[in-house]
């Protein structure tokens, strides 16, 4: 499956229903996923792997995952709604495995493994004040990854790189991704805004 048909099929992932600012909900765009994703397949980081995505909201990630012949796929969400959602999502798109999604919070390592493939857009702590709410998503992903994708905001890379840097992980892949947030929580001013995003690809050990 081409990256371009793989944005097609997530294009059905429905979003937050009701999202919660303190919980930075918002979805990951069927494109950017799909780019995610097609990288990570690429890099034979989702064939035959355990695929693990931290915070997967309304499953656009780990839905992502499933569709590239992954051996198992898991979502760790701690908000039940979004799980719900993920649920509708998963028999929208069809994919095999069936995705184990788990209710949970994803910076307490709920999850025994050393071996998998994180994929992540973790809150980024921007509307909290909470700079670098990513952390402690970024200390699960070394506990139990091989390698991660994680998206960050603009201007991340010197932290993204000392944090793997200091748990003896190294960043091989970088690139920015923009992309635009439709008007959803009171504090946004404007119908939607765009928002220019890194992505990092780490490799743990
Ligand atoms: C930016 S959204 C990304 C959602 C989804 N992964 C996607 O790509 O569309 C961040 C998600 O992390 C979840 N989240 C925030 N803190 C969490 C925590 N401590 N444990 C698990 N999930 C958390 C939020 O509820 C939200 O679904």
């Amino acid at each position: 499956m081409t990256r371009r048909r793989l944005a097609q099929e997530l294009g059905v992932v429905a979003g937050f229903e009701n999202p919660r600012a303190p919980l930075e909900q918002y979805h990951t765009p069927p494109d950017l996923a799909a780019h995610i994703v097609h990288v990570a397949d690429l890099q034979g980081d989702i064939e035959g792997r355990t695929v693990v995505d931290l915070g997967s909201g309304t499953g656009m990630l780990a839905l992502g995952a499933a569709l590239r012949g992954p051996e198992r796929v898991v979502g760790v969400e701690l908000d039940p709604a979004p799980l719900s959602t993920a649920r509708k999502n998963e028999r929208k798109v069809a994919a095999r495995p069936d995705v184990s999604w788990i209710r949970g919070d994803a910076t307490r390592a709920p999850l025994c493994l050393d071996d998998a493939t994180v994929l992540m857009n973790p809150p980024f702590g921007a509307q909290t004040g909470n700079e670098h709410a990513d952390r402690a998503f970024l200390q699960t992903a070394s506990a139990i990854a091989r390698v991660s994708y994680s998206v960050h905001n603009e201007g991340s890379r010197e932290f993204v790189e000392a944090f793997a840097d200091d748990e003896g992980g190294e960043v091989t892949h970088a690139f920015a991704a923009e992309f635009d947030l439709p008007r959803q929580f009171e504090f946004h001013d404007s119908e939607s805004s765009t928002l220019t995003a890194e992505v990092f690809r780490i490799v743990w050990r």
